[in-house]
């Protein structure tokens, strides 16, 4: 038996929204150990440098090896945008983000070749998204919108309702028309799906964390790496303020978890 197996799958986030892939992997991948690191001291990554998220995403990827992870997921789509091109060459373990399997389900389903992706200012200036959408299909139109507000909102547990609505007008109203299909290239918005969906009205959402779960469980198969344990350990480290963690942990999960341990990385 490879021994490897028995190892955790790592996630790491700048915060408490990679929760939205936790909860994926952990459906989908019911039977794994689970290591989760959300970099709350220095939360947000969406308005940073490449510099800088590059800095913290290899910090973030050292402490989880330290914990002897066999896979590290980005769930940060920032980071993933910013940095994994850089950090998968690096390390040993397989380091996979959501940018990729995110884009081919949208080249699977759109019909009018016309693709909307909205994310933090940092991912769509990087353009990382797009190039990744032309590259595999040179014909698709691609239509790019930062939503630096949707974070906050969800964060302050402002959906649904009137507040939210009026902030999706603002933002879609012009994509609206122009995409059958969206990327929701963020952590937070797979919460924000019921009302996205109403206003959209037709358009496919793209969910970036359940399409990350859905490639780390090919990737895990693929390298004889999959566990059967019957139950599992979800261990939660942050680098600050655990209090706020937790509560939003109970937002994102709507379920209670294990206090999570603060660590300098
Ligand atoms: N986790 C970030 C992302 O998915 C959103 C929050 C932040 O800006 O750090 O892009």
């Amino acid at each position: 038996m490879n021994r490897l197996k028995k190892r955790p799958i790592g996630i790491f986030d700048s915060g408490v929204g990679g929760l939205t892939v936790f909860r994926e992997i952990e459906r989908i991948l019911p039977y794994e150990d689970i290591v989760y690191f959300g970099d709350t001291a220095r939360v947000p990554y969406g308005n940073k440098s490449r510099e800088t998220i590059v800095r913290f995403s290899m910090q973030n990827i050292l402490f989880l090896l330290k914990k002897k992870v066999k896979i590290v997921v980005v769930a940060c789509n920032t980071s993933s945008s910013l940095s994994l091109e850089y950090l998968k060459n690096i390390f040993r373990v397989p380091v996979i983000g959501v940018i990729s399997p995110s884009v081919e389900k949208a080249l699977l389903v759109s019909k009018t070749r016309k693709i909307g992706v909205i994310a933090t200012r940092s991912t769509i200036n990087s353009g990382t998204y797009e190039q990744e959408i032309i590259k595999k299909d040179k014909k698709v139109q691609v239509h790019s919108l930062a939503c630096p507000l949707f974070v906050p909102l969800v964060e302050e547990g402002m959906f649904p309702g009137k507040i939210l609505d009026g902030v999706i007008k603002f933002y879609l109203e012009a994509i609206k028309q122009k995409v059958d299909t969206l990327i929701l290239g963020c952590t937070h918005y797979p919460l924000l799906k019921e009302s996205l969906v109403s206003f959209l009205k037709g358009v496919l959402l793209i969910d970036s964390a359940e399409e990350v779960a859905v490639n780390a469980k090919a990737v895990l198969e693929q390298n004889n790496l999959s566990n059967n344990k019957l139950s599992p350990s979800k261990e939660f480290y942050v680098s600050d303020d655990p209090g706020n963690f937790l509560k939003m942990a109970t937002l994102f999960l709507e379920r209670k978890v294990s206090k999570p341990k603060v660590v300098n990385v």
